[in-house]
């Protein structure tokens, strides 16, 4: 971990490569995917990643307005595997049940993922950290169930975890405790990632890195652990605001929320930053053993998570699985061949476009895959004009709930779930809804849910970009109309008609 420390403008000099950073893209380019979980872009989660920043932001493009297709783990990352929306590959929810990893998908939607159409066109791919929620679970072929597309794997069972965990390794299981040395999965990670480039890797390869960080049980390195000792939670934006005419789970949150909450969601922001500083070193010394094996300027480094989070947004304590920017927005960077640094994007790319771009990368037509997303190599090559991307797209959530009552918050009905602290519920069956965002030319977000109200959501996100006043029933009744029908048409989209 020596790299870790060395000031930032020794580590531009290190790992810039004039001339060659900004060489030609060819066939054989190599793409690497850092997937952070949980990490939000609106509330400061990328305030940690300093080296990353300057390493893939500065010395390529940052997309300023880049979005989950959905904010839950599992149902997220199955729409990047896939390129698709979530009512084309029918992952739902965490849950086996809710097609998390589960028979069906394994046999109808994993043979389509993005490392499948890689590894054909001759890419060797090598996967490492978590992946889906409930892989390695005994009902879905356990640890033996070696995802198609991947040459080596090293898939993490079940959702995050920082010690105590298993791995596939290639369909065998390791068992990992908790002795930093050897355990610590954000360095294991990065460990296996550099020597599959020193040894097992040939051109051209692709690499996915997804840490634990920054999702629970926020374990940080010993070498983190009393970092940013003084740091809150942002109190800006809509922090301890009461969503008053938000729909019923947003306005059962207490507000002002107690002192112990904002305690505890306090905490849970340091923790999250800390474990943050050991995936910005995998980053580094991902970069740097690129640098020394000379692979930097025909390598593709791609930076993202699966979706944001929120800490006192709406009077919520801490998680995601709301419509709101906080929880959709998320951060991307990029470099490459034929990249310029410093690009800033401000069009809307989505989590289901990073499979395309991969594919584009490798020359494979996306037209013909089921893919709904679109390759942006195109705008990173500056070979489009800013008005062919597209202005709109779909946000899609099928709520998560407990159909008995939650034995700690006894008042509570059946039906939701994530009820902590102070029995505020982050979630319920019916925080389903599906959801217009439009960036150009107005910037509005349209939202409908399947509750028992059909309650409507509007924002609009010029006048009021922290969506405190919702304006369904004050805008002009045909604009609810437009987004409506646009909504539907969205909603049945398949392949090329989600792109247009
Ligand atoms: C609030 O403050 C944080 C930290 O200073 C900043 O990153 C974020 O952009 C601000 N958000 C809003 C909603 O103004
Ligand atoms: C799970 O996927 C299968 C086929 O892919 C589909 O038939 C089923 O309806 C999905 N389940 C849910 C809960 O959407
Ligand atoms: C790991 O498991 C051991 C044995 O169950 C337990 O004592 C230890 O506290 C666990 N470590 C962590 C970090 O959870
Ligand atoms: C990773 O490698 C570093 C440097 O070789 C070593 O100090 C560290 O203990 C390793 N960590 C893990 C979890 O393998
Ligand atoms: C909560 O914190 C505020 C600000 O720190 C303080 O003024 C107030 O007295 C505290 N309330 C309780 C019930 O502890
Ligand atoms: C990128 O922008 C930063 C801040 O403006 C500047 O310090 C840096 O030199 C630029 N980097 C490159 C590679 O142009
Ligand atoms: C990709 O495939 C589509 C559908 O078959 C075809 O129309 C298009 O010309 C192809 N594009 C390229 C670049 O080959
Ligand atoms: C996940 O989705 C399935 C299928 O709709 C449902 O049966 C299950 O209750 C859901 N799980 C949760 C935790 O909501
Ligand atoms: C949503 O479900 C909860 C129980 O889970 C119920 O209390 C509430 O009234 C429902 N709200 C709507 C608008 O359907
Ligand atoms: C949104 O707000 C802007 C700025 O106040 C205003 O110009 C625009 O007309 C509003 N859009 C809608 C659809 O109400």
């Amino acid at each position: 971990m020596g790299g870790a420390f060395l000031p930032l403008g020794a580590l531009w000099a290190l790992l810039t490569v004039p001339g060659l950073l900004f060489a030609a893209r060819t066939a054989r380019s190599n793409i690497i995917l850092f997937l952070a979980d949980d990490q939000d872009l609106e509330i400061g989660g990328m305030t940690p990643m300093k080296k990353t920043q300057s390493l893939i932001g500065e010395l390529g493009a940052t997309f300023a307005n880049a979005f989950a297709v959905t904010p839950l783990c599992c149902p997220s990352r199955s729409s990047l595997l896939t390129g698709c929306y979530p009512h084309n590959h029918l992952v739902r929810n965490n849950s086996l049940e809710g097609n998390c990893s589960s028979p069906v998908w394994q046999r109808f939607q994993e043979p389509f993922t993005f490392p499948v159409y890689l590894q054909k066109k001759g890419y060797q791919t090598f996967y490492a950290g978590k992946y889906l929620n409930q892989y390695g679970d005994a009902k879905a072929g356990g640890v033996l169930h070696v995802p198609p597309g991947w040459n080596y794997w090293m898939g993490l069972v079940g959702n995050s975890k920082y010690y105590n965990y298993s791995l596939s390794v290639n369909g065998h299981e390791e068992k990992h405790g908790d002795l930093y040395e050897e355990d610590y999965l954000t360095d294991l990670i990065t460990n296996r990632s550099l020597m599959f480039l020193q040894k097992l890797s040939r051109a051209p390869f692709l690499m996915v890195l997804a840490p634990p960080a920054a999702h629970s049980p926020w374990i940080a390195s010993p070498l983190y652990q009393s970092a940013y000792s003084t740091v809150k939670a942002p109190r800006n934006g809509s922090f301890n605001v009461h969503g008053k005419d938000k729909h019923w789970l947003i306005r059962q949150a207490k507000n002002p929320m107690s002192n112990t909450s904002i305690e505890f969601l306090d905490n849970v922001y340091r923790q999250r930053w800390r474990t943050l500083l050991s995936v910005d070193d995998m980053v580094e010394r991902v970069l740097r053993q690129l640098k020394s094996l000379d692979l930097l300027g025909s390598t593709y480094v791609f930076y993202t998570s699966d979706h944001g989070y929120h800490t006192g947004q709406f009077s919520l304590p801490i998680d995601k699985r709301q419509l709101y920017e906080f929880d959709i927005r998320v951060p991307l960077l990029v470099r490459g061949p034929g990249i310029k640094p410093n690009q800033t994007y401000l069009e809307p790319i989505l989590n289901i476009d990073l499979g395309p771009t991969f594919l584009d990368i490798a020359g494979i037509n996306v037209s013909l895959t089921p893919m709904d997303g679109q390759s942006f190599l195109p705008l990173l090559e500056n070979r489009i004009h800013v008005n062919g991307w597209r202005s709109d797209f779909l946000v899609q959530y099928t709520g998560e709930g407990c159909s008995g009552k939650d034995p700690h918050c006894p008042s509570l009905g059946p039906g939701v779930s994530q009820c902590f602290p102070d029995c505020v519920c982050e979630d319920a069956f019916n925080n389903t809804y599906a959801c217009v965002r439009t960036l150009s030319p107005i910037n509005l977000q349209y939202c409908e849910f399947a509750d028992a109200q059909d309650f409507v959501e509007v924002y609009n996100l010029t006048s009021d970009p922290h969506q405190l006043i919702n304006v369904a029933k004050t805008v002009d009744p045909s604009l609810l109309e437009q987004m409506n029908q646009r909504l539907i048409k969205f909603q049945a989209c398949a392949g090329p008609s989600c792109r247009s």
